[in-house]
């Protein structure tokens, strides 16, 4: 099955709560996806605490790495080269995987590609194959190819962006305060639905009414594409503090559908918007937010209606992953990016930025 001209790339990510590794081929093929999430330690402290995340990283760092090449059924002999995520994200936890990443591919010989990692979570819509992935679930969409638009929504960024090759992006908009992520796990606080907030409100809304509270729509005057998100979250806010006082039970399904609704509005509207404008066709979505049911289901509804035709992830892969990052650093390596060992972590690094 392997092929000389086969490019496997042993992929690291720590930016945030999950550490993870995985194996993937040419870009596409995803041979094993480790992930040794953090969330229950950080639960209990409502958000997560960069020292402990760090410490984590370290603790469980070697046996991921360990795991995704046996799940992959390889050694690291076979493997072409080491991609890692090097911004942005907590300085402490991204420098566990890149100081990992350089000592492997040193003691190897291999090179060394570092990855952006929010051009790790577009990337994730390359991914056509991944283990347990049916065959239903893989002829679901075609290859996707550059270019599209991409709407990024993590908890750390809100952008939209033109695709314009591998590894190129112009960005067209942005959120000016709040990320839609950080929208969810506030909202989802604030009600006492728990840490991370995305799935729980996701959860949540199922069982509410969408229209039972009306809440604003921001818009920035003379940016089509920019987002805004403290209004909403305010007017959320203000919603529970003003049925608190006058001593109101709350329908948190109800809240949770309406604030959702609002988001998902907000996304959809501007991404067909820009798909339409820029004449692209094509429609992608990424990052954590993307993995939202009703995001999903809106989109892809408009996306038919103007004849656009819609990829995502699997939902897997829309959270911190290190597939995503291993599909990035295989168009990065083809491009020629190499990284020496004086490599960073950028806790700040721009999108496009080398
Ligand atoms: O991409 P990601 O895993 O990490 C960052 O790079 O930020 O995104 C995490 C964010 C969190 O804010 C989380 O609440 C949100 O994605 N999220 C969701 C859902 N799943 C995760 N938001 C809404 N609905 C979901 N189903
Ligand atoms: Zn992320």
């Amino acid at each position: 099955m392997m092929n000389g001209n086969d490019v496997w790339i042993l992929a690291i990510e720590s930016s945030c709560d999950e550490t993870a590794a995985a194996v993937v081929r040419n870009g596409r093929e995803v041979l094993s996806n480790v992930i040794a999430s953090q969330i229950a330690l950080h639960t209990q402290f409502g958000g997560v605490v960069p020292e402990i995340a760090s410490r984590k990283h370290i603790e469980q760092i070697n046996q991921v790495i360990t795991g995704a090449l046996k799940e992959a059924g390889m050694t690291l002999e076979e493997i072409t080269a080491i991609g890692v995520t090097y911004g942005p994200g907590l300085v402490g936890a991204l420098l566990v995987g890149v100081a990992e990443a350089k000592a492997i591919a040193y003691a190897s010989g291999k090179p060394l590609v570092g990855v952006h990692h929010i051009e790790g979570h577009v990337a994730a819509n390359f991914i056509t194959s991944y283990p347990g992935m049916s065959a239903g679930d893989i002829s679901r969409q075609p290859e996707l190819e550059p270019p599209f638009i991409c709407l990024i929504v993590s908890g750390g960024h809100t952008h939209l962006v033109v695709v314009k090759d591998y590894g190129e992006f112009d960005i067209i908009g942005r959120t000016r305060d709040d990320a839609a992520g950080e929208a969810f796990d506030k909202v989802a606080r604030a009600v006492g639905l728990g840490y991370p907030g995305g799935p729980k409100v996701d959860q949540a809304a199922k069982e509410g009414n969408p229209h039972a509270i009306e809440f604003p729509r921001a818009r920035v005057e003379g940016a089509p594409y920019d987002f805004s998100f403290s209004g909403l979250k305010s007017a959320v806010l203000n919603y529970i503090n003003h049925a608190k006082m006058m001593g109101e039970e709350i329908c948190v399904a109800d809240l949770a559908a309406s604030f959702q609704n609002a988001v998902v509005e907000a996304l959809v509207s501007r991404t067909v918007l820009a798909a339409r404008e820029y004449g692209t066709g094509k429609l992608a979505i990424a990052g954590g937010v993307a993995s939202n049911s009703a995001l999903r289901a809106a989109m892809a509804k408009a996306c038919t209606e103007n004849g656009l035709q819609f990829y995502y992830p699997d939902p897997i892969l829309c959270t911190d992953n290190a597939a995503m990052i291993g599909a990035a650093a295989y168009y990065e390596y083809r491009k020629g990016t190499r990284h020496g060992w004086d490599l960073n972590a950028i806790p700040n690094l721009k999108l496009g930025e080398r």
